[in-house]
């Protein structure tokens, strides 16, 4: 496993993260155990987690096993934890106030058994509430020394830009990582997230390497596996929707059987090898799914490989129009 800086702090993290959205929903408590076993035995210091995980009905349950799975070896681990999702029945069991994030954060560390966390995510960007409101909770947060490091997920440059601007403004701790969505299908970030990121030597731990499953050799143009989330979660299914997604997952598939390497393997490498990247967040419902994931991390993609995997989808546009102008 190699380790690089989580961005302008001083902690080292495997260049793989473990993404424990699937603990207590699609892995029991045991498949959990095994597959938190496996990440330990590679190397992987870093875990990511929220209170809603893993899912609205069962919100809390991922952070609680989770919890029971650091106990022995916290002190070794870098832990995040996310805010936003409704957690609760009231109204108010949710988003990004102060009243619900003061809250929300003692809770987690309840569940995740710990006295902080070094990444506290805003799951999402929350247009009701004042960004100033959750950055000052966030940065109160900090000071009571329950999160090491703000941290967002999900927000758009501008957003960022903003908040970090706000940081300076008031002295406050500016956020020190980010948590964008970002595989071969899903290139948005491209535009501005990672640069920025790059500019201003923010951490990138991006999620859904392997686009939720769509890059793992079992999708293509017909084919469809007999379970799977694109097919059984209402969300996902509107996220990959379009035909097109099935026909990069089917070039892709046919890119890996030349390699003769897991579709996994290459999908997460793939995502490694962007320099802006941290590390990325790896998902399973198994330890046979794990294992392809833990591969990327041994995996050199080098620039000619690189540059045949991102030709296999589309580049976005770029920030503005004046594009002629980059040539
Ligand atoms: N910040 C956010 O909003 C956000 C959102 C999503 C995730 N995350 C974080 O990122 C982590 C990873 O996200 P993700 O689960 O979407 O990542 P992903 O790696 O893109 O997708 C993982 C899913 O792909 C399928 N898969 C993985 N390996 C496979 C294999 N070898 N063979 C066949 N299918 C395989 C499995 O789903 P099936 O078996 O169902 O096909 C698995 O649950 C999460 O645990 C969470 O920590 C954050």
């Amino acid at each position: 496993m190699q380790y690089t800086m989580l961005g302008d702090t001083g902690v080292e993290v495997s260049r793989v993260c473990f993404g424990t959205m699937s603990f207590g929903g699609d892995a029991d408590r045991q498949t959990s155990a095994a597959m938190y076993r496996r990440c330990r035995d590679a190397g992987i210091n870093f875990f990511d987690c929220a209170d809603v995980y893993p899912g609205a009905d069962a919100a809390g349950v991922s952070e609680e096993i989770l919890g029971s799975l650091i106990r022995s070896e916290r002190d070794q681990l870098v832990i995040s934890t996310k805010v936003y999702g409704k957690v609760g029945p009231d109204r108010n069991d949710q988003r990004l106030s102060r009243r619900h994030m003061m809250r929300a954060v003692e809770n987690s560390l309840q569940r995740l058994g710990t006295d902080r966390v070094e990444l506290y995510f805003l799951h999402n960007f929350d247009d009701l509430t004042a960004m100033e409101e959750s950055l000052r909770a966030m940065e109160d947060l900090v000071r009571a020394g329950k999160i090491l490091y703000p941290a967002v997920s999900n927000w758009a440059a501008w957003q960022i830009a903003s908040a970090i601007g706000a940081a300076e403004m008031h002295n406050w701790r500016r956020l020190a990582c980010l948590q964008p969505m970002y595989s071969l299908a899903k290139r948005q970030a491209e535009v501005e997230i990672l640069p920025l990121a790059r500019a201003r030597n923010l951490a990138v731990i991006s999620y859904s390497p392997v686009g939720g499953g769509l890059l793992s050799g079992k999708y293509g143009r017909k084919a469809r596996p007999g379970q799977g989330r694109l097919l059984d979660n209402a969300m996902y299914k509107k996220r990959y929707g379009e035909g097109s997604y099935y026909e990069l997952a089917e070039r892709f598939s046919r890119h890996c059987a030349g390699r003769a390497v897991h579709p996994v393997t290459v999908a997460v490498a793939w995502v490694m090898a962007n320099d802006a990247v941290t590390a990325p967040i790896v998902g399973a419902r198994n330890l046979q799914q794990l294992e392809p994931a833990l591969a990327a991390a041994e995996l050199e993609m080098d620039p000619d490989w690189y540059a045949e995997v991102s030709a296999l989808s589309p580049a976005p546009p770029p920030a503005h129009d004046r594009s002629e102008a980059a040539e």
